[in-house]
């Protein structure tokens, strides 16, 4: 069994403009040979013009985010096949700031995911416990709950990607020990072998949450840790670089 090819995807979140194009090119321009697959999920308004412009380069455009609907009366919102169409090849699922801020339920993810697979996007599906939790003692179970509540038994057989983001380690600077996160991927890695048996060994599971140029090595190279999601760090070529060339 052959390790999965690691993932590197940039999550912009609510950040960039027409003139983010340029960061994404010379991302492009900047990889040189990596080992590993790049992607930048940028705002959905976005996607369409970074698809344009990394058309032909290694580099894949994501979606942060997508409806569980394929189409309908839906103020607002956009489905995974507008994401498609628009040039998106994966889609984030279940960010935390999703499931905080906007109260997404495990059910509410699984859901989404099954609407990227109908739509062709790989999912990135995100876990992670809070600060609170952790300090409970509970960061095993509730990740573990998390993954056993928000993939659906159609991920079999499927590309996809789960993210480990410790939601005390988002934008604060704070990242877990690296024992600590080899210790919740492997859980993370035990409970998708148990869900997908062979096939649970093949989903690479990224770890995301103050990724930056100065700790990737470290974290890339732990244990069961297949990429990163990276949030401000992706913001700026030199730093997603950086970390890009730390795989
Ligand atoms: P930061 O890298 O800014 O901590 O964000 C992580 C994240 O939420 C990526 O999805």
């Amino acid at each position: 069994m052959t390790a999965p090819q690691p993932l590197i995807a940039g999550n912009w979140k609510m950040n960039g403009l027409g003139a983010s194009v340029e960061e994404a090119r010379a991302v492009a321009a900047g990889i040189g040979e990596s080992r590993a697959r790049v992607a930048i999920c940028p705002p959905a308004i976005l996607i369409h013009r970074l698809a344009q412009a990394l058309a032909g380069t290694a580099v894949l455009v994501g979606g942060q985010d997508h409806h569980w609907d394929d189409a309908g009366a839906f103020t607002g919102d956009v489905s995974a096949e507008m994401l498609a169409d628009a040039g998106a090849s994966l889609a984030i699922l279940g960010h935390s700031e999703r499931r905080a801020g906007y109260r997404e339920t495990d059910a509410d993810v699984s859901a989404k995911v099954g609407a990227a697979l109908r739509a062709g996007l790989e999912p990135i599906v995100c876990v992670g416990e809070t600060l609170e939790q952790r300090k409970a003692g509970e960061a095993l179970a509730v990740v573990t709950g998390q993954v056993r509540g928000s993939l659906p038994a159609d991920l079999a057989g499927k590309a996809f990607s789960v993210a480990y983001e410790p939601v005390w380690a988002i934008g604060t600077g704070l990242t877990p020990t690296t024992p600590e996160i080899e210790e919740v991927h492997r859980a993370i890695r035990a409970t998708l072998v148990e869900m997908f048996g062979e096939a649970g060994k093949s989903a690479p599971i990224l770890y995301g949450g103050s990724v930056k140029p100065s700790n990737a090595a470290e974290i890339l190279h732990a244990d069961e840790v297949g990429g990163a999601l990276v949030g401000g760090a992706s913001l700026k070529a030199e730093d997603f670089l950086a970390i890009i060339r730390a795989v």
